[in-house]
């Protein structure tokens, strides 16, 4: 649906007022950033990457979006075990995608078989199983998906205004969609509050002794009688180390064996700001609790293929599994200070929410609120009024000018790239009184 002005409707997206994503403000001490070359956050792209996030038209039956996956209220992960796609549940557990974009990791997936955020982004789309546009199985495929697409008249706005023209290729899809998860931010939590007065090193003058303690123990290594944590989850940032071997949980959801996992989501927002569950831990999800994280780092079960070595320590006949012999206190020190690490805002902020109602309509704004501006203009060949307002980046709109205001001419303008939208008309006295206003003709004039 598109709207030519604010109207009550439930779902509405106003495209000439946007929600921040480009220039959102972050601490200081994050520094580490994957973002790709050439791809950087814009306002406009991020939110036709929200639109299509939360879209049930990107999977083959319409049934399922990024988000029936990844939900805001779970960090935008999931609480089921394995998350149900159009086609059957997902082989391992959702993950979640608070802060994806801070990290010196720079691959994607439990196994980081994406070589980019952008490459992982259309996989699901072409995924038997989760959104079925995968072309076998006697599924549509990716071609078929961007016909769909095509066809809605949402996004030849929102291509448009996005890449100038309103072509949907799946480079295109990519880049937004890439732009609106790297915006997923989360860095109002305890930990924050503490780390932007002192360094890592010190105790936080907010925290409890025993979160203080927690942290100690994350922070040092095993020698020095820590847990050894950070080696691979650093922070401020607690992404993974990207030469980070797995960490001993080899299992497969339903059975099996995967030695391929390799790579973390950031340990920030593992529980909910209530404590609430985020979804179970690990690939397999089969650690409900915090507690159960750390007794698996305190013994790790057995060296398996692909353990990483810090988690090992050598022995009669070859390297043994890791031993921390942490007390209880200790234990639970170190899942109070994980407990710090959890925003609160990422879990509700409107600009990450769905843009779509209930039913799944959504509303597009295409003219401001704000109506036209009129400003004199001179000019050698006589006076000029020069009529302008801010509206959709590239977007074509329609000048209507009378004099009677029942008869009126009509000329097709576009916006430039910043959204100005102007259009010089003469100024004729003998005319007397004249009329202009912008509309927006869906397929144009
Ligand atoms: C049917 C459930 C499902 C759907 C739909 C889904 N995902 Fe996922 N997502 C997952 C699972 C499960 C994983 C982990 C899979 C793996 O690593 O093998 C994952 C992983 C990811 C990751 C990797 C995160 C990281 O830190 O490495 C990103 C990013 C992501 N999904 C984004 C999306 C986007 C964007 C869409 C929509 C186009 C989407 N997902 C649709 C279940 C889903
Ligand atoms: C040698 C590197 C390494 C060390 C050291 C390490 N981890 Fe991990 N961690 C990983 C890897 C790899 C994964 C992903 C494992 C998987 O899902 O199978 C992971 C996953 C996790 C997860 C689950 C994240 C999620 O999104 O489900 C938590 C929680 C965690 N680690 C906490 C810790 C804590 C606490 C310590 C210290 C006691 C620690 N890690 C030490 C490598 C490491």
């Amino acid at each position: 649906m598109l709207l030519l002005a604010t109207l009550p409707v439930s779902a509405e997206l106003d495209l000439t007022r946007l929600e921040e994503y480009a220039n959102q403000p972050r601490p200081a001490y994050i520094t580490r950033d994957n973002t790709t070359a050439g791809n950087p956050i814009t306002n406009l792209g991020a939110t036709l990457g929200r639109v299509m996030f939360y879209d049930k038209r990107l999977s083959r039956n319409e049934t399922v979006s990024c988000a029936s996956c990844h939900r805001q209220e779970r960090a935008f992960s999931d609480t089921a075990t394995a998350s149900v796609g159009v086609a059957g549940t997902t082989g391992r557990h959702s993950m979640r995608l608070i802060n994806s974009r801070f990290a010196n990791e720079r691959r994607f997936f439990w196994d980081e078989r994406a070589a980019t955020l952008e490459a992982q982004t259309t996989q699901p789309v072409r995924d038997h199983t989760e959104m079925g546009f995968s072309g076998t199985l006697g599924d549509p495929g990716f071609a078929d998906l961007v016909t769909r697409l095509t066809a809605v008249e949402e996004y030849k706005v929102l291509f448009t205004a996005v890449y100038g023209d309103p072509a949907i290729t799946e480079t295109r899809i990519q880049r937004a969609l890439a732009q609106f998860v790297r915006s997923i931010q989360s860095f109002d939590s305890k930990y924050d509050v503490g780390r932007s007065q002192v360094g890592d090193g010190q105790p936080f003058p907010n925290f409890t002794a025993s979160e203080n303690n927690g942290k100690a123990l994350f922070l040092n290594p095993p020698g020095a009688g820590g847990a050894g944590c950070a080696g691979c989850h650093a922070p401020p940032e607690f992404d993974i180390d990207p030469n980070s071997g797995n960490n001993g949980v080899v299992g497969v959801i339903g059975g099996g064996t995967d030695f391929t996992v390799t790579r973390s989501p950031t340990l920030r927002d593992l529980v909910g700001p209530g404590g609430q569950s985020n979804g179970g831990m690990m690939h397999t999800a089969q650690f409900a609790t915090l507690a159960q994280v750390i007794a698996h780092y305190n013994a790790i079960p057995a060296v398996v293929q692909g353990i990483d070595p810090r988690l090992t320590r050598p022995g009669p006949g070859g390297p043994q599994p890791q031993r921390l012999n942490l007390t209880t206190n200790q234990q639970n020190d170190i899942a109070a200070f994980l407990r710090t690490l959890t925003g609160s805002s990422v879990y509700t902020a409107a600009k990450w929410s769905s843009p779509f109602d209930p039913s799944g309509a959504l509303g597009l704004i295409v003219l401001p609120s704000e109506g036209v501006r009129m400003t004199p203009h001179s000019d050698p060949g006589g006076p000029m009024m020069r009529v302008s307002m801010t509206a959709v980046p590239n977007v074509t709109y329609v000048f209507q000018s009378s004099v009677n205001l029942s008869d009126w001419d009509e000329t097709p303008v576009t916006a430039a790239a910043n959204g100005t939208v102007e259009v010089l008309v003469p100024v004729d006295p003998a005319e007397g009184q004249a009329y202009y206003r912008f509309a927006y003709l869906a397929g144009g004039l």
